[in-house]
């Protein structure tokens, strides 16, 4: 049991990095209102939200890799990462919905249909739902093992994610690029995490707990 001011600092830890997240899609919602995002203002405010969600798409897979590799723990971080992302997604969703097709059921469900990558923008959103609905200790009691299994989504996310920014520009230049090598990287590291952490720590080798692995 960790003493109370210890408790009492990593929740402050925790609710600052949920301040701190959502300053880009406040100060950018704060930029557009005023009118001072030049040009096509919508499109601009709907990359904002979906780079900042790939970001902390990301940063979530990257927490593994980083205690594993760099001894820096910011497994504490974790929850708080993922949930970003999908606020931020939904943020995004939320702008393509109403400013961008202003609520026109009929052209949503066309593009969705007809337009790859929204079609696999969506099924990106889908498969976060249940992620962000059993991010919860409660949730993680009662699924046990297959809590683990059901998070493993993450990982089709990041890459759909990835995808579908490469997938909306017209030509893939380097940013969609390195966030697709990103993705393909964090999640290639899964299979070799094992071996890889064994070659670096041969005495320690790997602990990973349940809500540790992933
Ligand atoms: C994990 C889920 C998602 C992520 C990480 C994501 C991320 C991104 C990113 C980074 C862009 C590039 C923005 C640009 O450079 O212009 C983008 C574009 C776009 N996204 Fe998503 N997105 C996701 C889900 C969705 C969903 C659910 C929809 C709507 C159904 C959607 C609709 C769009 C549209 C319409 C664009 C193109 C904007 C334009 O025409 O420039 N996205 N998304």
């Amino acid at each position: 049991m960790q003493p109370a001011s210890s408790r009492r600092w990593r929740g402050a830890g925790i609710w600052a990095l949920y301040a701190a997240g959502f300053v880009p899609a406040a100060y950018w919602f704060w930029l557009g209102a005023t009118g001072r995002i030049p040009g096509n203002a919508i499109k601009e405010f709907e990359h904002v939200l979906g780079i900042w969600a790939l970001r902390f798409l990301l940063a979530t897979l990257a927490v593994t890799p980083l205690r594993d590799l760099a001894g820096i723990n910011l497994l504490r971080y974790r929850r708080a990462l993922g949930l970003l992302a999908f606020w931020y997604v939904v943020m995004h969703f939320l702008t393509y919905l109403v400013l961008d097709q202003n609520l026109n059921l009929a052209a949503i469900l066309a593009d969705i249909a007809k337009r790859p990558f929204i079609t696999i923008g969506m099924a990106c959103l889908v498969l976060l739902l249940p992620l962000a609905l059993t991010s919860n200790a409660a949730s993680i009691r009662r699924l046990g093992k297959n809590w683990n299994r059901l998070h493993r989504l993450a990982y089709v996310v990041v890459l759909g994610g990835a995808i579908h920014y490469a997938m909306s520009v017209k030509v893939v230049t380097a940013e969609p690029f390195l966030y697709l090598v990103l993705a393909a990287a964090l999640v290639l590291y899964r299979p070799f995490r094992g071996r890889i952490a064994r070659r670096r720590r041969p005495a320690a080798g790997l602990r990973a707990r349940p809500e540790q692995s992933g």
